[in-house]
């Protein structure tokens, strides 16, 4: 085995480099702190592997994306949503009767207990639908209390086929909650995403037919969004995983996390900075001026791991043609990133920080084609997101990983004795 040398106050310590299956290498620091009294310091983990996990596999120099060994552009084209879930879950694409199986169990779980109906009454038509979908996840503890005090693994794989039935009729009751509409139930007949169009759309005065090319643009949305190894979200379903807490509390938080505009809200920032250029006419070379003198962010751009390109952004791009033109949609705003796009990749300013358009770049734009309002795209990605933080979640539970507790370097006060109120 290599080992990596550090020296420290006249001493050398050997540091074992493990090697992952795709030649990644990281110095195995576990010992560090028993052998030298140091702990390591890395702001937002920019150099830090937090775990080792066979679940999805990104080359961010390179552009490549695989989960579980597949290439995302292959499960873009020729899977769906459902085979992919079971992919990342259970690690190995399914045969038919395994297929068969997995999707008619996700239906046996599609009802949600009424008194959920209550939860979601409290919250003001004005909430954002991240918070109750979040909240109406983390409440299923409360109805599966087996899911945290007898976690076998049947009743894991139980609540997992829960997890994934019940989302789209949360993130259905989410939207007609904001809408002042009568929420949908979920229909047997149809598959998971034209349930879900079915859960969104469907009004009790008028018939309902998913449409064929909306079912596909969001099977491939869905799939583009189902995993992407430790980003924020899923190190955070990871971290609260750590703890024994139930898949429902850790996919909570999980939810949360995608919520914040750094990560999964910048699909949502992306089309209002678009709009606000195409309304208040702001020429795309002048936007990226205010960019450049880091007025705003060039929202939907950049990202840590990527430095060369996101692969999910060109299959995003590419759909989003097809897509609009399928539909006859013609979006004034589409032009606007393109052009954005083609100035800000000729630009010095982007290309020596090596900023490229990330998968939120041109997803909202098919959202938009497809319906779905602006305040619901954070939404749709936690609903693509499920199944990889499942699979995270499942992967840590299932091993011997400690709880997470970082350490740190302390910068406050050195001790200092209490004094009386009445003496400050
Ligand atoms: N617009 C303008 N400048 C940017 C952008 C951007 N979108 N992103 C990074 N930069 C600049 C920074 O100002 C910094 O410049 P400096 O060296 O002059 O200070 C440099 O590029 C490095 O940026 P960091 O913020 O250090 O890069 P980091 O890896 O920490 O951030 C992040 C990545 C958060 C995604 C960032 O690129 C960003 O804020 N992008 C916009 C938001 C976004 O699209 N998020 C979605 C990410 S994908 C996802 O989560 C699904």
């Amino acid at each position: 085995m290599s080992t990596a040398q550090l020296f420290f106050e006249g001493k050398t310590i050997d540091l074992p480099i493990i090697i992952g299956t795709e030649n990644e290498k990281a110095i195995d620091i576990s010992n560090l702190r028993d052998q030298t009294g140091l702990v390591t310091l890395d702001l937002g983990y920019k150099n830090t592997g937090a775990t080792k996990s066979a679940v999805t596999f990104l080359d961010g120099e390179l552009g490549i994306l695989r989960y579980r060994g597949y290439p995302i552009e292959q499960l873009a084209e020729k899977s769906n949503f459902m085979e992919v879930a079971y992919l990342l879950i259970y690690g190995d694409l399914p045969n038919k009767a395994q297929y068969a199986a997995f999707t008619d169990e996700i239906k046996l779980h599609t009802l949600v207990n009424e008194d959920i109906k209550k939860i979601l009454d409290g919250f003001p038509a004005t909430a954002h639908p991240m918070g109750i979908l979040s909240s109406l996840v983390c409440s299923l503890t409360a109805f599966y209390p087996e899911s945290v005090e007898n976690p076998t693994d049947s009743n894991i794989n139980l609540n997992i086929f829960r997890l994934l039935a019940k989302m789209p009729t949360f993130v259905g009751w989410a939207y007609k909650k904001s809408l002042g509409h009568p929420v949908n139930y979920p229909r047997n007949s149809y598959d998971y995403c034209q349930n879900f169009l079915h859960m969104m759309f469907a009004l009790p005065v008028e018939d309902f037919h998913p449409d064929p090319v909306v079912v596909d643009a969001l099977n491939k949305l869905l799939i583009l969004h189902a995993d992407h190894e430790q980003n924020c979200s899923a190190s955070t379903v990871r971290m609260v995983g750590s703890s024994k807490a139930s898949l429902y509390s850790s996919i909570s938080a999980g939810i949360n996390a995608l919520w914040g505009p750094l990560h999964g809200g910048a699909n949502q920032e992306v089309i209002e900075m678009l709009d606000e250029i195409r309304i208040l006419g702001i020429k795309p070379v002048d936007y990226l001026e205010k960019v450049k003198k880091k007025e705003v962010r060039l929202m939907g751009f950049g990202h840590r791991v990527y430095k060369n390109f996101d692969p999910r952004a060109r299959i995003i791009k590419k759909a989003c043609d097809q897509v609009l033109s399928q539909l006859g949609v013609k979006d004034p705003i589409l032009d606007i990133a393109k052009e954005l796009e083609e100035a800000a990749l000729t630009d010095d300013y982007f290309i020596s920080r090596k900023l490229y358009p990330n998968v939120d770049f041109y997803s909202g734009i098919i959202y938009r084609a497809l319906g779905i309002p602006t305040n619901m795209f954070t939404v749709m990605f936690a609903l693509g997101r499920l199944p990889g933080w499942i699979a995270q979640w499942k992967e840590l539970n299932a091993s011997k990983e400690p709880i997470g507790r970082p350490r740190q370097i302390y910068t406050g006060l050195g001790s200092r004795d209490y004094v009386p109120i009445s003496n400050r």
